[in-house]
């Protein structure tokens, strides 16, 4: 998508050298664009653990791109596959709640293995697989979410015939837009290609406290393309539905359930409990990497993650052009932060994957994903 008019990615193999991972360092946004070096699996770890880059489809490009750049920082000519392992586990550790991260260092570990035979491979035949597999994965998340696109946008289209197109007004919460992907996002993938075809849409932000992905990130992106969008306090959202501002709720997710729970960042579950007493249909939009499939009897065992305290004591902000932090909570105050929560399938109208939208329950997941069954 667009920075500025020219087309970026969020994550690159550099072209000039490569054994330097190149990603846009999240941390920084809106207020500067800065492009981040990644040169050991070690820095790929500490960049997905402190959330330089973020998101559920583009922390499993890392997590492969981390395997690729272990692999090359082996020593010797033989890479044994414990070595291989012990690095995935670490890799995979470093957050725990988005299985897109275990499924891509997963996918790298099977088809390490699958190179020759043995307890070791040749250090030149591993690192070309796993720059192979990280760049498939890019590849198919590209894509994958063109298509979440292609199916969503059908849902506005409708809506905007019912509206007689008049403008189309779609909440979201957090960042699940091209900044948490490769490239489109997955809930903001349909309001990409609503607005390219001219439909009329207004996107409400979420803030998302405590980072703030909302009105730091998903509102600088869609300003980027010239989507409107007016930020909103995390908790407007209901009274906006009362007041028939708001036509669809569409949000991204780290984790489904092939029954159709939702895992996603914490304060989407109250959205969906606002949208269902309000009758406003609530999308979750997703590529089929972010389903756990052992999960078939519902997400609430999926490992939630609880972060540092300091993400809601201490605010950043831009002061007379300086990055500034500010605490706002007492000192001494006790404090609790769940990264995400859990929405149940009764909740959610549908799911639009890249195979199609489908009612969020067992049957109808495994209707687009025969293969999982
Ligand atoms: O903690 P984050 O920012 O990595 O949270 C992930 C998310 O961005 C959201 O939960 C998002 O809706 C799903 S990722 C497309």
């Amino acid at each position: 998508m667009k920075v500025k008019g020219c087309h970026f990615e969020t994550i690159w193999i550099n072209p000039d050298n490569p054994a330097i991972v190149q990603i846009i360092d999240q941390r920084s946004l809106p207020f500067n664009f800065r492009i981040e070096d990644i040169c050991s699996s070690e820095e790929m770890y500490v960049a997905i653990r402190d959330m330089h880059l973020r998101g559920a489809p583009l922390i499993g490009a890392a997590g492969a791109l981390g395997m690729y750049l272990a692999l090359l920082e082996f020593k010797g000519n033989k890479v044994p596959l414990e070595y291989v392992a012990s690095k995935a586990t670490y890799l995979k550790s470093s957050r725990p709640t988005a299985v897109n991260l275990s499924w891509a260092v997963e996918r790298e570990e099977r088809e390490i293995k699958e190179t020759g035979s043995g307890g070791e491979r040749s250090k030149q035949e591993v690192v070309e697989v796993a720059r192979r597999v990280a760049l498939e994965i890019i590849d198919e998340e590209r894509t994958n979410c063109l298509k979440i696109g292609q199916h969503g946008v059908k849902l506005i289209e409708e809506l905007s015939r019912r509206k007689h197109n008049e403008t189309i007004n779609i909440l979201t919460h957090c960042n699940a837009g091209w900044l948490a992907c490769i490239d489109y996002g997955t809930a903001t993938a349909p309001i990409y290609l609503a607005h390219e075809k001219g439909i009329r849409v207004h996107v409400w932000v979420d803030e998302t406290r405590p980072r703030n992905q909302g009105a730091r990130l998903t509102a600088w992106e869609l300003q980027q393309h010239g989507v409107p969008c007016t930020v909103i306090a995390d908790n407007t959202g209901g009274y906006l539905m009362q007041q028939g501002h708001v036509d669809l709720v569409i949000v991204g997710s780290d984790r489904a359930s092939a029954h159709g729970d939702i895992v996603n960042k914490v304060g989407t579950y109250l959205k969906a409990l606002a949208a269902q007493d309000n009758n406003i249909p609530f999308y979750a939009a997703l590529p089929s990497s972010t389903i756990d499939w052992l999960l078939s009897e519902g997400a609430m065992d999926t490992p939630v993650e609880l972060r540092d305290g300091d993400e809601l004591r201490i605010m950043e902000g831009m002061n007379n052009g300086r990055i500034t932090d500010v605490e706002i909570i007492p000192a001494g105050i006790p404090v609790l932060n769940y990264g995400f929560d859990i929405t149940p399938a009764r909740l959610v109208t549908g799911i639009i994957t890249e195979r199609g939208i489908t009612p969020a329950n067992k049957k109808g997941i495994f209707t687009l994903f025969p293969e999982k069954t």
